[in-house]
């Protein structure tokens, strides 16, 4: 049994949470949050035992063998290494980082300490998502030509929009090209089976002042119309486009934006090879677009029986019964504590699962396109 601290438990924490209580040989040890009400609320609604006073009160809990680090960007490269110290299994959110000097060092430490790792690129987990990667690196479409897509919100379309993903303390360098854009290189690089060597990137602020509600407590208490702001000046992107070159020689494009009205989660990914095309689009999250040709298309619909033997066991629900986003995560948690379990029995994971590796070379994308956009030119995904 896996006994579990959950540190940050605002939205993605009670997914984890929801997610871990799914999983038979795991236990919620003990949770905790900034904001103490919080977390004393989770606690009770999930009947979790411990609320620590602080993630360093988590990390010393001998009962507990793994973490998972839900808190803000800027508390991830601390945390992570402090439960690394400690000899803690760790998973993290993404970014992995603030930096690919901090994730470069996140992976060693994992190493020395022989840690299994984990970060949350969950949109992998979509049973037809891990059909199309399988079906590239059958053979299925031949050599991959192109790898194009976006992926597109709305949530900060108006200037009272405001979130601590806009605040570079908090969120890093960049706003959406570390959060979204990380999910849809990470997607992109899997699927194809490529990793992204060169970029050439524009990351642009379309709204720079905003207005920040002056306290949570306001947003959380009062009507809409009496919350009071105050005027911030925003640095960070909320849009980005990338030019893409793969390893294989492939090209690519991927577009951005949490300004585009209507579109919630809209992430699209499209894959075009010499024998064919694979396509997915989120908001149809259960259907893989198969596209041919010389004869007709075909929509493949998530299965536990009709997908490659390898893939079968994502699909855990009868054909014809589409599963979600908290099966996805859940399929993620599922295979790091597969790995887990296999270390510690002298054995590993015999297929690509994302850990601090990959959390890390999407901190080196990221980088070049921080670079691509202040140089104006391409930009070389550094190897280390
Ligand atoms: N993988 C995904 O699909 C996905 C989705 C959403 C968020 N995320 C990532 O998860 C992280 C959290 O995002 P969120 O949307 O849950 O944010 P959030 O603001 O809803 O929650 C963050 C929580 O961390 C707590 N916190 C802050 N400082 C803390 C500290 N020192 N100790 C303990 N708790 C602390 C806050 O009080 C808050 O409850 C971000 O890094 C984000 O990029 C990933």
């Amino acid at each position: 049994m896996h006994k579990v601290a959950v540190i940050g438990t605002g939205y993605i924490g009670v997914v984890h949470i929801e997610q871990l209580m799914r999983l038979p040989n795991v236990e919620i040890a003990g949770i905790v949050d900034k904001n103490a009400k919080l977390a004393g609320d989770i606690a009770a609604k999930f009947g979790i035992p411990r609320v620590y006073a602080s993630p360093e009160e988590a990390l010393a809990d001998p009962e507990v063998d793994v973490i998972h680090n839900c808190t803000p960007n800027n508390l991830h490269f601390e945390l992570n290494k402090q439960a690394l110290i400690a000899g803690k299994e760790v998973f993290s959110e993404k970014p992995l980082a603030l930096s690919a000097a901090e994730s470069g060092e996140l992976v060693e430490l994992a190493k020395k300490h022989n840690a299994t790792t984990g970060i949350d690129f969950c949109y992998r987990y979509y049973p037809v998502v891990q059909e199309a990667a399988a079906r590239v690196a059958r053979g299925d479409i031949g050599a991959v030509f192109n790898v194009l897509g976006h992926y597109l919100q709305d949530w900060l379309l108006y200037e009272t929009d405001y979130t601590w993903r806009l605040d570079p303390t908090m969120a890093g360098a960049s706003n959406i090209v570390g959060d979204l854009g990380s999910h849809w290189c990470d997607l992109a690089q899997f699927v194809s089976g490529q990793k992204i060597v060169e970029v050439m990137a524009e990351l642009k602020t379309t709204l720079p002042k905003r207005k920040r509600p002056k306290s949570n407590e306001t947003l959380t208490f009062a009507e809409a119309s009496d919350v009071e702001y105050e005027d911030v000046d925003i640095t960070l992107d909320e849009y980005g486009a990338m030019l893409l070159r793969f390893e294989n020689g492939a090209s690519g494009t991927f577009t951005t934006s949490q300004l585009a009205a209507g579109r919630k989660c809209n992430i699209d990914l499209q894959v075009y090879g010499s024998e064919g095309s694979l396509a997915w689009n989120h908001e149809r999250s259960a259907e893989l677009w198969v596209g041919h040709r010389n004869e007709a298309n075909q929509l493949f619909f998530e299965s536990p029986i009709m997908q490659t033997p390898e893939t079968r066991h994502y699909a855990k629900l009868p054909s014809g019964h589409p599963m979600g986003y908290m099966d996805a995560v859940l399929n993620l948690f599922s295979d790091f504590y597969k790995a887990i379990d296999l270390k510690r029995e002298g054995k590993s994971l015999d297929y690509n699962y994302p850990d601090f590796e990959a959390g890390h070379n999407e901190m080196l994308v990221l980088e070049a396109a921080i670079r691509s956009n202040q140089e104006k030119a391409w930009a070389e995904v550094s190897c280390k």
